[in-house]
């Protein structure tokens, strides 16, 4: 990777000097070992989930959702889908072959967030309240999914406690909880609307049912946004139940929580976890997800601005801010078309002022921080496909992938350097990828239309 070829020799050193301090991240150009030992690892993690949950950090969530759409779902359906800063109400409508959405979206302020869940799920009810009485349907009891992406140890479709708050959140007497029953208790307190609440569902797992109602390959969702996680459909010929297969929530980003991505993990993604608010939690989801990557930039910086590389050495108070660098900018700054100068001016309105060779070093870093997260998610993905290509027996698989969240969807080169990974990762299989439309909401809806469907007959 060529930083600057014309800059002065002063420039060619600090340069080198960069490059030095980031190869602990930068393994290339080749598809490292150490790829090929997360794969490795991400292949042990989905196995030792699958055998037993206490032993495994990857907590290979059943989802109860065995049936991938067939298109004759029709009616309306709400779904409420709770996933990172947002809380979204839809109602989706079925009809033919179509469906048509209406939604609203309400933020959910950081006392909330981490107040108490009493409080939290009161906020979703309120939310709930406003979304029927916009849309004229408060006296109407729709059947809703509930589309809540965190991990939850579900017992049945419409029931799931969770384990534990990932993301940004932390209310307080929710973990061990039932959250389809906090929500409805939440809704009885009120006593003015209604909801038939017939599934809960991880986002990943509504994404692929909404790519799947269109292609019937989709048998795997995935989000990169400002978590990371991965659901893909896994046989049951060994356990006693009827169906074939049952989607798996893996909570992929847990892996690494034992410690077994301690030889590839960074001062500076130590830094991250430790300045998080679950600490040793989702190692893998901190070096690969949204929330996190800006974070990581800003250790590296910091880093470089401590040695003098950077910043002339100054270390200013807004570099020493947390979550100043949103994964928008990352974005941003990588985008392809921008000339250098607008970079500057990026940097500049975060409070980031520097010369135009600081500005190269910011973006190099940048690329190599967003380059590791999708290649990882990509030997993550390659452990995936090659385990579901053995279950099956196939010298060759041929699937798709829904996919949704911010980074897979905005960022410049994620998608790219993902894909390219797999390809390499698991010649075996045939990935195709599909960005799915809002995959959470009308997959919630789908399941929610299948949920009740099997519940009627
Ligand atoms: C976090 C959550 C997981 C969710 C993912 C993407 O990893 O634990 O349930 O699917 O973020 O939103």
């Amino acid at each position: 990777f060529v930083l600057s070829e014309s800059g002065s020799s002063k420039g060619a050193a600090l340069v080198a000097a960069v490059a030095q301090r980031l190869t602990s991240l930068r393994r290339q150009p080749r598809i490292s070992e150490q790829l090929q030992l997360v794969k490795a690892r991400m292949r042990s993690g989905l196995d030792a989930g699958l055998r037993s949950k206490s032993s495994s950090t990857i907590k290979m969530l059943p989802s109860f959702v065995y049936l991938t759409p067939d298109g004759t779902e029709r009616g309306k359906y709400l779904a409420l889908d709770l996933g990172g800063t947002n809380f979204r109400a839809l109602l989706v409508r079925f009809k033919k072959q179509t469906s048509r959405l209406y939604h609203k979206i309400y933020t959910i302020p950081l006392e909330i967030m981490q107040g108490t869940g009493e409080e939290l799920f009161d906020h979703l009810a309120q939310c709930v309240c406003d979304f029927l009485d916009y849309m004229g349907l408060k006296n109407t009891r729709l059947p809703a999914g509930f589309t809540f992406s965190f991990p939850c140890e579900q017992s049945a479709i419409d029931t799931g406690t969770l384990v534990a708050w990932t993301k940004g959140f932390k209310a307080t007497d929710s973990e061990g909880h039932d959250v389809v029953s906090m929500l409805r208790e939440a809704i009885k307190r009120r006593n003015d609307i209604d909801l038939d609440i017939v599934a809960l569902i991880n986002d990943t797992v509504g994404t692929m049912m909404s790519c799947a109602h269109e292609d019937q390959r989709c048998e795997i969702g995935m989000i990169a946004g400002t978590g990371t996680n991965l659901c893909y459909m896994e046989e049951l010929k060994n356990i006693e139940k009827i169906e074939q297969r049952m989607c798996i929530n893996t909570e992929w980003g847990g892996l690494g929580d034992d410690g077994c991505l301690d030889d590839i993990i960074t001062l500076y993604d130590t830094e991250v976890d430790q300045n998080s608010i679950n600490q040793g939690k989702q190692r893998f989801e901190k070096m690969t997800s949204g929330m996190y990557l800006g974070e990581v930039v800003r250790q590296v910086l910091l880093d470089l601005t401590r040695r003098g590389l950077l910043f002339k050495g100054h270390v200013s108070e807004t570099l020493k801010t947390p979550g100043i660098f949103e994964t928008k900018y990352l974005s941003q700054i990588e985008s392809d078309r921008l000339a250098l100068l607008q970079v500057r001016s990026i940097l500049q309105q975060l409070g980031l002022h520097g010369t135009c060779h600081d500005s190269i070093i910011v973006k190099h870093v940048c690329l190599v921080v967003s380059r590791r997260a999708a290649q990882l998610c990509g030997a993550g993905m390659a452990a995936v496909v090659d385990k579901i290509r053995e279950n099956r027996g196939l010298d060759h698989l041929d699937i798709a992938v829904g996919v949704d969240g911010s980074l897979y969807k905005l960022h410049p080169h994620f998608s790219q350097v993902l894909k390219e990974t797999v390809r390499v990762m698991a010649p075996q299989c045939d990935v195709t990828f599909q960005p799915s439309e809002e995959g959470s909401g009308k997959g919630a809806a789908l399941i929610a239309a299948v949920a009740r469907r099997k519940r009627d007959v």
